[in-house]
């Protein structure tokens, strides 16, 4: 089974995520036959203000405009994939704008894939933004989802417990 895990991540809470899925699904790879997972990270072409109060104004202004910015060379092949995972931090309670792109260029290749998304935020609200994600990318009902609280920098059981679970629920 092939697997992708695309995310973008600004203060490496979403990377964490990225990798400890990585590191469960290959875990758990005698159980369930050959898998393989590709760990895919977008970057904008021009990076945001990961700063000070840049950070917030230019990232949050830019996430409620809904803006698509532009994205570094990226290798995604849709076909190959039996499984799509997506991570994004929480943006002014929405998904970060370079996984807003990355959706829009996707997003017919993406119609009919088993997707699962999960997001980053500092607050409990993060369900909410998967369901504004889950719309963006007009799929009906999502393989899996989870929110999870600043991981990297609040690691908890709970946390761990959760990614657990949304690993047995991909495969
Ligand atoms: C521009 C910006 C906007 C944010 N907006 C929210 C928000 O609306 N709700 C929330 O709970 N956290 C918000 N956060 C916090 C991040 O979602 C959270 O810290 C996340 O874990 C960061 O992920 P990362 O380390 O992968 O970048 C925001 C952070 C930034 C930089």
């Amino acid at each position: 089974m092939n697997i992708s895990i695309v995310f973008y991540s600004m203060s490496e809470n979403t990377a964490f995520v990225a990798n400890k899925v990585k590191e469960e699904l290959l875990a758990n790879n005698n159980s369930n036959g050959d898998i393989n997972v590709d760990v895919i990270r977008i970057e904008p072409v021009k990076a945001f203000p990961s700063e000070g109060a840049k950070k917030f104004i230019w990232g949050g202004k830019s996430a409620v405009m809904g803006d698509k910015p532009e994205l570094k060379p990226y290798t995604f092949e849709t076909s190959k994939y039996d499984r799509i995972i997506i991570g994004t931090p929480v943006w002014a309670g929405t998904m970060a704008p370079p996984v807003r792109t990355f959706i829009e260029e996707n997003k017919d290749a993406l119609s009919g894939k088993q997707i699962g998304i999960y997001v980053c935020s500092a607050g409990d609200k993060g369900m909410k933004a998967v369901e504004k994600i889950r719309k963006v990318l007009g799929v009906d009902k999502l393989r899996f989802a989870m929110a999870l609280i600043d991981p990297k920098d609040k690691p908890t059981e709970a946390n761990a417990k959760e990614i657990e679970g949304f690993c047995k629920n991909m495969v």
